[in-house]
């Protein structure tokens, strides 16, 4: 079966880090880019951490990195060190090996010529119908990809979002959830354009919950590379989650978003016209979804197809297996 090829636009962040692991160690899928975003972190942090990530999972055939948004499209950027850690990958520069060097040194970054927007654009023309954009940061540089070539971008085969809460509660916000958050412009732009969108909102990410417990038994039994690099970068805000809801467990955001990719059957999708709120207000970055019981004549048709249910069990299982796979 041949491989599904994908583009990660990515702020990473942590869980944006579990993803690309996820993505990178799953057969089904071929990583042929790694755009990145502001948003969790500076872009130029998220350079230096999608940098680091590929030399610590070291994949055989290593996707090229490129430089996005350094702000979302009209406002100021808002970043957030204080749940990802300053370096938005949890701190990393706390763990040493045992001789006393720095278990996760400055990577070695080697750019793509081109910006995130064109390398998205260039790869999605040069491959009508086959490529599939993962967002799993702000909207920005898939908003400016389509506003500069949109006939171009057309040519996607699908885009999955991570972003939005359509019954659930926000995250940054009571209403809203990070992503469309910060920059509600951008991800209203991408709702409008009339592309093949998958919204992957809170509503089924906040159910794929991933425990301290488990990755320290999985490091117990599995210490490879890569599972001791998950346990790392999750030990933070696992202490964060255990002061602050009392249990230290993380939801798999960006994780799930990648899932949803490998296997769309672990997820229930629902046709559903959603919008975001650009204003300033509390409201700011909401998505709303028509979810009135009418006929459909009388509202707004959809324009995205919206996860609304999860097989948590069984997007858990793959996800565990696939960063526990050896490192080929
Ligand atoms: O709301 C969750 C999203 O915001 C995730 O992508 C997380 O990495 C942050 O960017
Ligand atoms: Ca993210």
């Amino acid at each position: 079966m041949s491989k599904i090829r994908v583009i990660i636009d990515t702020d990473p962040g942590i869980d944006d880090a579990l993803a690309l692991i996820l993505a990178l160690a799953s057969p089904e899928l071929s990583v042929e880019a790694i755009t990145t975003v502001a948003g969790n972190v500076t872009v130029a942090q998220a350079v230096r951490n999608a940098s680091l990530l590929l030399e610590v999972i070291d994949p055989h055939s290593r996707p090229p990195v490129a430089k996005g948004a350094t702000r979302p499209m009209t406002r100021p950027l808002r970043t957030a060190e204080g749940y990802h850690g300053e370096d938005g990958l949890g701190e990393l520069s706390r763990f040493k090996t045992e001789a006393g060097v720095l278990r996760y040194p400055e990577p070695q970054q080697r750019l793509a010529s081109q910006s995130a927007p064109t390398l998205m654009t260039e790869l999605i023309s040069g491959a009508p119908g086959e490529m599939v954009v993962i967002c799993i940061g702000p909207l920005t540089n898939l908003a400016m990809a389509i506003q500069a070539a949109p006939t171009e971008m057309a040519k996607v085969k699908e885009i999955v979002i991570m972003g939005g809460a359509i019954q659930a509660p926000g995250n940054v916000t009571p209403g809203a959830e990070f992503n469309l958050y910060t920059d509600p412009e951008a991800a209203r732009l991408v709702f409008t354009s009339g592309l093949p969108i998958t919204l992957v909102p809170l509503d089924v990410t906040q159910r794929v919950m991933l425990r301290a417990e488990l990755i320290e038994a999985v490091v117990r039994h599995i210490g490879s590379r890569v599972t001791q690099f998950v346990r790392d970068v999750t030990e933070r805000l696992f202490g964060i989650e255990q002061e602050r809801a009392g249990c230290a467990a993380i939801p798999l955001h960006d994780p799930l978003a990648v899932g949803v990719v490998i296997d769309p059957s672990l997820v229930v999708r629902r046709p559903l016209h959603v919008d975001v709120e650009t204003g300033a207000g509390s409201a700011q970055g909401m998505t709303i979804a028509d979810r009135r019981q009418i006929r459909e004549e009388w509202k707004q048709p959809p324009n995205l197809q919206v996860c609304m249910e999860v097989d948590a069990g069984r997007f858990m299982a793959l996800f565990l297996e696939r960063i526990c796979r050896p490192l080929t």
